[in-house]
């Protein structure tokens, strides 16, 4: 037996599973996994002593390349799934937008041409849906056969992406008929923009003034509105980005009356607070995203939500623009900030030491909510988000005891500042694999634009 690859010496870690083992690959897939697997004729071995080996992280939630707010998300697909890489993950799943007038089939189209020459991981779209006409209806199924089964809808944005609930519950009824997924951007946006006219109007134009015109309970109400939709519908639905405790605790309730409710938080929510908000000037800018940044106390119960599978997922909804020029487009009105943060490179250190590390949940769980999850939830399981024979060879040597100073200056996003700046996390990819290929070693890219694949995904099945 020789193998193109072999990881020896290292602790398997899975969703269920703790064990050491070494890990054969053959052709970008798992060929066999055991102690003592024999080196001879292996044309690479990588020595894996004292670290774990674990399923590459999957982010769910990415916006590379994506025009909002009068100008573009400062990753493109190259630049954007390089800076995952670094952090250990491997595959994410981005947004194709569908604007007014046009077919789902131009967003995935269009999509398709920002990330297939420039990919180097793999990746995956949903479909943002802004426009659905009951003529267009039928264009969902078209995108579940393309591999596209998961749909985005907003109901914040007034205007540029908010969907109203009768086209809501139209989009449910269809993907409860064809397998698809609804993941929902839930804030009343109405409300919202009730609230911000009236903060211009009083001269409040300062960044956390973004925060202070979105309240919990605008979260909380969209969060139940899209529960019952759901429900009525008969449709799973994912809640994207959930910021607070008042939306976890509807999300919670759904689950425990059995519904298919799923929800994500992302590390920003974990780790930041309304007090980064308050820096001078205009720093506050650096964390305008939405929903917002919360008073502190929600962070510990969205920890315990991820512990008690009240919460499912953490992604990271990478949206970078930076500071100078970008964020600067606000300098005088909140409202014309683009809205998003930089993340995707430092999720899986984050969630391991803020999890792992500081005794909240296992390692196992930690596998669960930022690759085996994403992967049973969006249909790419078993072949990716697990270590089994016969899945992709997407593989993050992981050792929990680097530790790391999160900086703008060594990031590998391209945005010029961290949300998560000096922030110290222990636990650190040591070697990144992309369907057996090793992209990054230590500080080394070996990655290519181009190499990342397309990955049609398979309809919801249930977790
Ligand atoms: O502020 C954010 N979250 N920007 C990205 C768009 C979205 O709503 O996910
Ligand atoms: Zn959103
Ligand atoms: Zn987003």
């Amino acid at each position: 037996m020789a193998f193109d690859t072999l990881i020896t010496n290292g602790i398997v870690v899975t969703a269920t599973d703790t064990y050491p083992a070494d890990v054969a690959i053959s052709d970008g897939k798992i060929t066999a996994l055991g102690q003592g697997l024999p080196r001879e004729n292996t044309t690479r071995i990588i020595d894996a002593k004292g670290k774990y080996v674990m399923p590459g992280g999957i982010d769910v939630h990415t916006h590379l390349d994506m025009p909002f707010g009068g100008t573009n998300s400062a990753d493109d697909f190259e630049t954007g799934t390089r800076a995952a890489a670094f952090g250990g993950t491997t595959t994410l799943i981005d947004f194709a937008i569908q604007y007014k007038d046009q077919s789902l089939r131009t967003a995935f189209d269009t999509w398709m041409q920002k990330a297939s020459s420039k990919a180097t991981t793999d990746y995956a779209f949903h479909c943002i849906i802004t426009d659905l006409p009951n003529a267009r209806l039928d264009e969902m199924n078209e995108m579940v056969r393309e591999g596209v089964p998961s749909f985005k809808l907003f109901m914040a944005y007034p205007g540029v992406f908010m969907l109203d609930d009768a086209t809501i519950f139209k989009a449910m009824r269809t993907a409860a008929k064809i397998g698809g997924m609804i993941c929902m951007h839930a804030e009343n946006g109405g409300a919202i923009d009730v609230i911000v006219q009236q903060a211009l109007a009083e001269g409040k134009t300062a960044p956390k003034y973004h925060a202070l015109t979105r309240p919990t309970t605008a979260e909380a109400e969209a969060t139940a509105r899209a529960i019952a939709l759901a429900e009525m519908a008969g449709a799973p639905v994912y809640i994207v980005h959930l910021s607070c405790n008042d939306a976890l605790e509807k999300v919670r309730e759904g689950r425990d009356r059995g519904l298919p409710v799923y929800a994500e938080t992302c590390p920003q929510y974990l780790y930041l607070s309304l007090d980064d908000m308050d820096k001078p000037g205009f720093e506050g800018a650096k964390y305008v995203f939405t929903p917002p940044l919360r008073e502190k106390w929600h962070q510990e119960k969205l920890w315990n939500g991820l512990k008690q599978d009240h919460l499912q997922v953490v992604s990271t909804d990478h949206c970078p623009f930076c500071f100078k020029e970008q964020k600067e487009m606000g300098k005088d009105d909140f409202t014309k900030i683009p809205n998003g943060g930089p993340g995707i490179e430092h999720r899986m250190s984050l969630i391991y030491s803020g999890g792992v590390g500081k005794g909240r949940f296992s390692v196992n769980r930690f596998v669960e909510l930022v690759s085996t999850t994403p992967a049973k939830l969006f249909g790419l399981y078993p072949r990716k988000g697990t270590i089994a024979v016969g899945s992709d060879a997407d593989l993050v040597v992981f050792d929990p005891d680097r530790e790391h100073t999160i900086s703008a200056k060594t990031h590998h996003m391209r945005v010029d500042y961290s949300m998560f700046e000096g922030i110290k996390v222990k636990g650190m990819p040591d070697v990144v694999m992309s369907r057996g290929r090793v992209l990054v070693q230590g500080e080394q890219f070996h990655g290519k634009p181009g190499q990342g694949n397309f990955l049609k995904r398979a309809t919801y099945t249930g977790v």
